[in-house]
């Protein structure tokens, strides 16, 4: 037995860019079903990346919830660069007069999902989408958790499933998209310990790059440059401290108990095609970036709120303009923001085959980021997000 369900958006996805754009539609007044083959506690539990740019904190306030990015978050009007034992700090305020938050994606989503269902929203959990089918009526074919099927149909489709995501095959069909791969990946910590720095510190070493991250005033969030097969319990609490300590010098790292490990690899993608007919992908189902600078959410906020744009146009007027032009738009900042996420990674981490040549050229370009204004306003706006209406 088949349940068919009509809408006129059905979004696959339950991430922040699924959820952002549900919350965006029901403000117009358009309805959508969104569907996640992941339990709620699943989404809500999962440890991604922590920094909101400036203009994704100012589009979640508009739901209410968001005040939390800046009542449980902090706001950081700065990071430091250090390289050769020594500090830079990127003054954002100074610089561009904005600033980033530190709130993890995990608590966004819970917002997110707390808002969407006290409106009322179609949100199902534990539900696979396995195909979608173009047409004027485009269909989402989909089974639950008990292998009942189940069939959205609807005005529009959008894909907000990731980067596994089933939807870009029917928009992409057999052409995939530009990438790149990267020798090194990040070996991530959360542990139990008061903060070892205010502000973020992106440091270049020797032995590798090393983050070190905030969450709260008792669990911190590191990561260091490993290789891309490490294996998580390979290493001693004793060994990780070891490895974060020798890239950070000059700061005496607090330790503490470390309860969740995991390895985060690296990957530059953009899909060839972002539309086809009645369907789009946003989010990582259309790119994704290595987390050096931590764009990916963002920019996945980024496409929500043009295509949000494009489907009121359509559905409300029966323009079709802004979605023609959805691809192209999107592309601008998604490409700013490859630029900017492969910028910062190739600056900060040692490549494997790197050559004595290569390494003082990265020390140089540091140097003329830090002590230049216009390096340091360049990486402090690109950081801190371009504005959303460009
Ligand atoms: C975090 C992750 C990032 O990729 C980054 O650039 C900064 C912070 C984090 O998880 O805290």
């Amino acid at each position: 037995m088949t349940t068919t369900v009509r809408t006129r958006v059905a979004i696959i996805g339950a991430g922040p860019a699924g959820l952002m754009l549900s919350h965006l539609l029901a403000a117009a007044g358009i309805e959508s079903v969104v569907i996640d083959q992941r339990t709620r506690d699943d989404i809500e539990s999962t440890i991604r990346a922590g920094i909101l740019e400036q203009g994704t904190v100012e589009l979640l306030d508009a739901i209410g919830p968001a005040s939390r990015a800046r009542t449980v978050g902090h706001r950081h009007d700065g990071i430091e660069l250090r390289f050769e034992g020594e500090g830079h700090r990127i003054d954002f305020a100074e610089s561009v007069g904005r600033a980033v938050w530190l709130y993890p994606q995990h608590e966004v989503l819970k917002d997110l999902i707390a808002a969407r269902l006290a409106a009322g929203q179609d949100l199902r959990f534990g539900v696979t989408a396995d195909g979608v089918d173009d047409g004027d009526r485009p269909r989402v074919h989909a089974h639950d958790a008990d292998g009942v099927a189940l069939e959205i149909e609807a005005d529009f489709v959008v894909g907000s499933d990731g980067s596994r995501s089933v939807a870009r095959a029917a928009v992409s069909g057999a052409r995939n998209g530009s990438f790149r791969e990267y020798p090194f990946a990040w070996f991530g910590i959360l542990c139990e310990a008061p903060p070892s720095s205010e502000e973020l510190i992106y440091s270049n070493s020797p032995d590798g790059f090393a983050l070190v991250s905030q969450r709260s005033a008792t669990v911190q969030r590191m990561y260091f440059q490993c290789d891309p097969d490490s294996d998580t319990a390979a290493f001693s609490e004793e060994q990780l401290w070891d490895e974060l300590q020798k890239r950070v010098p000059g700061t005496t790292l607090k330790q503490g108990p470390i309860f969740q490990r995991d390895v985060l690899r690296f990957r530059s993608f953009v899909a060839h095609d972002l539309r086809r007919g009645r369907i789009a992908l946003v989010g990582d189902a259309a790119h994704t970036v290595p987390p050096t600078g931590a764009k990916g959410m963002n920019l996945a906020i980024a496409d929500v709120r043009l295509l949000a744009s494009a489907l009121k146009a359509l559905l409300l007027d029966g323009d079709e303009r802004l979605l023609d032009a959805y691809p192209e738009t999107a592309s601008r900042r998604i490409w700013k923001a490859q630029h900017f996420s492969w910028w910062m990674t190739s600056m900060l981490h040692a490549a494997p085959d790197a050559t004595d040549f290569d390494r003082r050229r990265q020390l140089g370009e540091l140097r003329s980021v830090v002590e230049s204004e216009h390096g340091r306003a360049y990486l402090a706006e690109a950081y801190c997000g371009w504005p959303l209406d460009a």
